[in-house]
């Protein structure tokens, strides 16, 4: 296939893109391999995706890597999602890096070990500086969790009921400071939202392709950013093209 140039991108670029990169297991099904085997042929499609953010100029990229309900799989397959993180984090944060992407954390990590924990606080103060792509990875997240959390936080934090505005729930969200996802893909033809960013998808556009994460290559980000450009975001309100046509 011929490389992709700028000039096949669209005009309009999502700021935030989110993806629940899902078909892990599917994937590796379908090869008659083990589970874990499409996590790593995930983790090997996340570096590429993360080259084409880049590439194409988007600024966030939110991806969902563990859930809070996460913790209810097979305790191998636990176990192994838990080596994979240490291990990218052990063999690839230079080059991510060196990249320009800046690592942030949404959710928590309270539950991890000590050791794994400070290595994620570590790599998180590393790559503070960097402004080329902000990539924040959902690890023991739940957007429900968020929500309670943000809530326990506001009234420990003593804010009067009238002070309570959206405004304000988002700076006490995982993802304060970031801006709301445009575009939130969801790969393997799944069609939820598995609690990933409920309060902050209000208003996204969602796309479902039909292909399992392993196999969402550039190409594949690319169609969906050429949908993405023909979706007229209304937040609620008319369609200033369509319906002022009919008056
Ligand atoms: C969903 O597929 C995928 C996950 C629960 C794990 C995603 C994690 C990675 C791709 C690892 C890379 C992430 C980092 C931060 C290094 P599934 O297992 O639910 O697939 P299935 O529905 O086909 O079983």
């Amino acid at each position: 296939m011929d490389p992709i140039e700028k000039s096949d991108l669209p005009e309009i670029i999502p700021t935030h893109i989110a993806i629940i990169m899902d078909g892990n297991g599917r994937w590796a099904l379908a090869r008659g391999l083990p589970r874990l085997a499409g996590h790593r042929a995930g983790t090997e499609n996340l570096r590429r995706v993360i080259e084409a953010c880049i590439e194409f100029g988007i600024q966030y990229l939110t991806i969902y890597a563990f859930s809070t309900e996460n913790w209810g799989r097979p305790e191998e397959e636990v176990q192994g999602l838990m080596k994979i993180f240490e291990d990218v984090i052990d063999h690839e944060l230079q080059e991510l890096h060196d990249q320009g992407v800046q690592l942030r954390h949404i959710g928590r990590l309270d539950r991890l070990d000590p050791t794994f924990r400070q290595k994620v606080l570590d790599a998180l103060e590393y790559t503070r500086q960097n402004t080329r792509l902000v990539l924040n990875v959902a690890f023991n997240y739940g957007g429900r969790d968020e929500i309670v959390n943000a809530i326990q936080c506001i009234l420990r934090d003593g804010v009067a009921p009238d002070e309570v505005t959206a405004e304000l729930v988002n700076q006490y969200l995982f993802t304060a400071g970031v801006p709301d996802p445009d575009l939130i893909i969801r790969t393997s033809g799944e069609l939820r939202g598995s609690n990933f960013l409920i309060w902050q998808g209000a208003y996204s556009e969602w796309l479902f392709p039909p292909v399992y994460w392993p196999d969402f290559d550039k190409e594949q980000l690319r169609l969906a950013l050429e949908e993405y450009s023909h979706r007229e975001r209304r937040y609620g309100r008319i369609s200033p093209v369509r319906d002022n046509a009919a008056a």
